[in-house]
């Protein structure tokens, strides 16, 4: 069983350097492949209101309690962009908390800021006043870019423990990792296999054939060693635990570089600013 380091985040609380996100696993294999998930060594599971399969996620940690206590595994979910404001991201947190089966979540996010709304420092109160309460664990938010921070940051009293957003070798966000560390948030890749885009890259083919691992290894050895915290999705066991075993092996300086100059600000989801 491969296990991934234990990364601190600012609210004290820990996290794994590569977690299981579902996305678009569908509701009744979710529980199945969390459960493998968690064989193969992953203790971190993310899904969001959207994705419609948090009872799979609560079902997977209620079967491994037997031998894997709750305090091991972190879970996180996201309140839906129609449940921003106060008083409907509170009630939105009670029905992803009944549809998980939990007492807690380690981590509540915004799932997006959506801008035109405008809602989302109210969005944010009701988590701080969630965290207070000792309902979840940590809180933070996705998507969000520096401008969405910065207006966050003036009026919140409890710094996100990270931002979750997309980014992989054709996306670096350096601009918003550099101000994620100046304010202690952690950075946390969604689609950092660039939705298996990624993969087929002829450069990062090669590197893997030099180091004789996969192309899903190799990108996300570069995003450990980058910082960034990961999520990739796998629809098989085999994927599921291959995509953890990153940490006995190493990329070049050539090769750090040769992803390096991937960068083609190149989205395979939505921008923030056009997500309402
Ligand atoms: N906050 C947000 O707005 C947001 C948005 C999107 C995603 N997320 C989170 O981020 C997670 C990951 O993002 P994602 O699902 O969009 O994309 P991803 O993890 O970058 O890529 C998933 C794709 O890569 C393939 N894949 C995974 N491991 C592979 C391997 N070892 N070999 C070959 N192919 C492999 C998967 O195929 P199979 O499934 O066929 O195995 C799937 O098609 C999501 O599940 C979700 O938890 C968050």
């Amino acid at each position: 069983m491969q296990r991934a380091p234990k990364i601190h985040l600012n609210n004290g609380a820990t996290i794994d350097a590569v977690g299981y996100g579902v996305y678009k696993v569908p509701p009744d294999e979710t529980a199945r492949l969390c459960t493998a998930a968690i064989h193969a060594g992953y203790r971190t599971l993310d899904t969001a209101a959207l994705y419609g399969n948090e009872e799979g996620i609560g079902q997977a940690v209620r079967d491994a309690a037997d031998t894997i206590a709750r305090s091991e595994l972190f879970v996180t979910t996201k309140v839906w962009n129609s449940d921003h404001g106060y008083d409907a991201t509170l009630r939105a947190f009670e029905e992803s908390l009944r549809r998980l089966g939990l007492d807690y979540v380690d981590l509540y996010l915004i799932h997006w800021p959506c801008p035109k709304r405008s809602l989302y420092l109210e969005t944010y109160r009701a988590l701080e006043q969630l965290y207070i309460e000792g309902r979840v664990r940590g809180i933070g938010v996705s998507n969000f870019q520096q401008a969405h921070l910065e207006r966050l940051l003036d009026a919140a009293a409890v710094v996100p423990a990270l931002n979750q957003v997309e980014l992989h070798p054709y996306l670096r966000q350096h601009a918003l990792r550099a101000f994620h560390e100046s304010h202690a948030i952690a950075t946390q890749a969604w689609s950092p296999l660039g939705r298996g885009a990624v993969l087929e890259d002829e450069v990062i083919r090669g590197i893997a054939a030099e180091c004789r691992r996969t192309p899903a290894q190799v990108i996300l050895r570069w995003h450990y060693d980058t910082g960034n915290l990961t999520i990739p999705k796998a629809s098989s066991t085999e994927r599921i635990a291959a995509n953890l075993d990153i940490f006995d092996f190493e990329l070049g300086a050539g090769h750090t570089a040769a992803i390096a100059r991937l960068d083609r600000d190149q989205r395979f989801g939505s921008h923030p600013d056009t997500v309402n």
